[in-house]
């Protein structure tokens, strides 16, 4: 009992004015016992070192366990049992395909992602990454200001390949890319489609070392070639060229904590009481996704046919490796430099007292615009995301998104708490849309 308390305390203090020292950016890298940069730039363990952990910014390039290697293949979206949530995996990617954030929902053949009020949305990632490849996604989109339905690609080190639709514009996708999280979006263009809510449409990705396209339904809608897109400045191509994550994502562009600009792109602010929501929720829904591996770019250095890792912090083409390494991590307290941390046979030596980011909050789904959900610092210990109880890696039992069918076509709200999620407070934006956030020594003690 006390010392359940003393972790609570612990918790509770180291809440209130780590999340500063566990930034990294502008040339700062992430502190050893909180190694692994997120998207947001932020610091931490477990969940942070899985999945789009930063190669440039973590404390060092072992930080991160390496990316599953291209997996190819028509990924039918017609069930849950292929989704796993953030907080249950550990990189195992031959045993699931997706990771979810937020509230995934099953609907007939189709997976909804789903935004209630109060929520940072749905994001589901790949497990796997794509070096080069072409990417499909047979979806429909949601409506209404301010909500933004997305299909994009995202590499570790902030390359990005967007198909974005802002729910006041049913006739067009706007594509877009990024490289290394620059957010520049010069580059953004419409693309002309019809009823984008009412009809589904296959949206393609198709990524070449040299040429970038977008296709709807078969038809080429743009392309962008890599010798177009030299910087002088940086002496790079801004041309996304590192291994990428599919994400799929339903997202708040328009809540009032975000950038001007970004609400006046998605069409003004979210009206959570919009006749566009259904059973309580914004949804968009994704029948299928479908994967194509190229081969690796010429040149391209190892062989291996497992995972694709870093071997230097440039973030370039050339920084790539192909390898066989593989790092599946313990518990939600290890990282790739000791992947072994918190697991059941681990010792539980003494570790110093800080507390640490476990699993990355916000809706990275976003992309490079989702500025305004992001992890925004560490919440109040009342939010249910600190509570450590939450993060516990000890349940490994059920590791797949929520299995109800929960969305009733035309039946208004009401249907079973769409706010509710087997990650309590992950969506929340007061409490949960910051990272679930533990005392590492509380958690060692108990
Ligand atoms: C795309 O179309 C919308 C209108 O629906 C417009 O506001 C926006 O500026 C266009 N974007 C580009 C990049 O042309
Ligand atoms: C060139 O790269 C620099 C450094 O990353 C960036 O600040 C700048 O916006 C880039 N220029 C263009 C035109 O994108």
């Amino acid at each position: 009992m006390f010392r359940r308390a003393l972790a609570a305390a612990l918790a509770a203090t180291a809440l209130t004015g780590t999340a500063s020292a566990q930034k990294a950016g502008n040339g700062q890298l992430c502190p050893d016992f909180a190694p692994c940069c997120g998207l947001y730039n932020d610091c931490g363990v477990g969940a942070f070192c899985v999945q789009g952990c930063d190669p440039v910014h973590s404390h060092s390039l072992g930080a991160c366990v390496p990316n599953p290697q291209c997996k190819g293949g028509n990924y039918k979206l017609n069930s849950l049992s292929d989704v796993q949530t953030i907080d249950k995996y550990l990189g195992d990617a031959s045993k699931i395909n997706w990771v979810s954030q937020g509230r995934p929902v099953l609907y007939e053949d189709s997976i909804l992602l789903t935004m209630a009020e109060g929520t940072v949305g749905t994001l589901l990632s790949s497990t796997h990454y794509v070096w080069y490849g072409k990417i499909c996604a047979k979806m429909t989109t949601s409506q209404g200001k301010g909500v933004v339905t997305a299909f994009i690609m995202m590499s570790d080190a902030k390359d990005e390949i967007d198909f974005e639709w802002v729910g006041v514009d049913t006739e067009n996708a706007q594509s877009n890319y990024y490289a290394l999280g620059v957010t520049d979006y010069t580059n953004g263009r419409n693309l002309s489609v019809s009823n984008t809510v009412n009809n589904v449409h296959e949206y393609c990705i198709d990524w070449k070392p040299e040429e970038l396209k977008w296709l709807i339904d078969g038809n080429e809608m743009r392309s962008v070639k890599r010798s177009d897109t030299w910087n002088e400045t940086s002496k790079r191509f801004d041309y996304p060229q590192t291994p990428s994550r599919v994400m799929l994502s339903l997202w708040p562009a328009g809540l009032p904590s975000n950038e001007k600009g970004t609400i006046e792109w998605a069409g003004g602010e979210i009206d959570w009481n919009s006749p566009y929501m259904q059973n309580g929720y914004y949804y968009a829904m994704v029948q299928s996704v479908s994967v194509e591996c190229y081969k690796p770019p010429s040149g391209a250095k190892g062989n291996g046919d497992k995972s694709y890792i870093y071997t230097d912090r440039s973030g370039t083409e050339g920084s790539v490796e192909r390898s066989n390494k593989q790092v599946i991590l313990g518990s939600l307290y290890a990282t790739g430099e000791d992947p072994q941390e918190g697991a059941e046979t681990a010792s539980t030596a003494s570790r110093p007292t800080q507390s640490v980011n476990l699993v990355p909050g916000g809706n990275p789904g976003g992309g490079g615009r989702g500025e305004g959900v992001q992890t925004s610092g560490i919440g109040s210990p009342t939010g249910g995301a600190g509570n450590p109880d939450q993060a516990q890696p000890t349940d490994n039992s059920d590791g797949t998104g929520n299995n109800d069918r929960g969305f009733n076509q035309g039946n208004g709200f009401g249907g079973q708490g769409a706010g509710s999620s087997l990650q309590p407070g992950l969506g929340k934006v007061g409490g949960g849309a910051v990272a679930i956030v533990v005392a590492i020594l509380g958690l060692m003690v108990l």
